[in-house]
């Protein structure tokens, strides 16, 4: 083993977040400019340790949700015959953990590059997916796979679950503004959540999943004919069938509604909701200024902007 590094980016999802795990299309896009590095340093003695804002001690000690960290590390020392190494494992990051950036997600990303690059071994995309598996089924319980397709990627991505991602184009124009509630998502128990209403009220819950992959094929077609308005009807369309679904919260319903007072062309939560982030689309930059005065007044505890054009895949 040798010292490495690797690199990953916070996640937004556009559209799509619960009915992607039922099979529906999602897009997603990783935010460039907010990054998580993974430092692994080999020690001489066999100590394995980890340190991060989020937890700092034995690997082998960490509680959930980094313990998806730690049997994922487990297995990839077994996968890299070497069980017995010790090392230094160092997480930087500027993402808030458990807000619906995609945090698990760029963790084990950055990890896993981090260890190929320590073992000097090629890693391929497919594999990198896999092996994100192994933490996100650990912490979420059922993942579809989207946030490890984008927090791995450099392009806006559409994500079908069980298909390899593709990248999807976005106009130049249009800027997200990113709200943070500062109340912590719980992605495992939204995930959840959503599974039981299926399971107890398929005929209720049914139409609201297929509704919002309906949502993300206009989102599509609005993305390809820089149709901000359409994008923006189709954002509040998944938003009402995500609040119906029981995934919105409060504070999360307090930012939307500020946003789509400040003009917001559309305004939902991003992630798996229960707190975490919302996203409002803006027309223009000076527009995006004004949205985020208006959620900054409504207690955002941490506003992002992100214009399109930053996306490299926009048409
Ligand atoms: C969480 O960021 C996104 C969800 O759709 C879960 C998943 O896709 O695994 C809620």
């Amino acid at each position: 083993m040798k010292t490495a590094t690797g690199t990953s980016f916070a996640k937004i999802i556009l559209i799509g977040e619960h009915a992607v795990v039922y099979g529906q299309p999602a897009i997603a896009l990783p935010v460039p400019t907010i990054q998580l590095t993974a430092t692994v340093t080999p020690r001489a003695d066999h100590a394995q340790r980890v340190r991060s804002s989020y937890y700092t001690g034995a690997l082998a000690a960490a509680a959930l949700p980094f313990a998806g960290i730690t049997q994922l590390v487990a297995q990839m020392l077994t996968h890299f015959d070497a069980t017995t190494q010790g090392f230094d494992l160092t997480i930087t990051s500027a993402l808030p953990p458990e807000r619906g950036m995609g945090s698990s997600a760029a963790t084990a990303t950055a990890v896993i590059r981090a260890l190929y690059a320590a073992f000097d071994a090629p890693l391929t995309r497919a594999a990198l997916l896999e092996w994100a598996g192994v933490s996100e089924r650990a912490i979420h319980g059922n993942p579809s796979g989207l946030d490890a397709a984008t927090t791995s990627a450099t392009v806006p991505q559409w994500f079908v679950k069980g298909h390899a991602p593709e990248p999807i184009a976005f106009p130049t124009r249009g800027t997200l503004v990113i709200a943070d509630t500062g109340v912590r998502g719980q992605t495992k128990a939204a995930v959840a959540q959503v599974a039981a209403a299926l399971q107890a009220d398929p005929a209720r819950v049914t139409p609201l999943i297929t509704g919002i992959g309906a949502a993300v094929k206009r989102a599509a077609h609005a993305l390809a004919t820089s149709d901000l308005v359409a994008l923006g009807a189709s954002l509040n369309a998944s938003q009402q069938a995500l609040a119906t679904l029981g995934v919105s919260s409060p504070a999360l319903e307090r930012l939307i509604t500020a946003a789509r007072q400040a003009g917001a062309l559309g305004a939902k939560l991003t992630g798996s909701g229960q707190g975490g982030c919302m996203i409002a689309l803006a027309a223009d930059g000076a527009h995006a200024d004004r949205l985020i005065a208006a959620l900054t007044d409504a207690g955002a505890t941490s506003v992002w902007r992100h214009d399109f054009d930053e996306s490299e895949g926009h048409a």
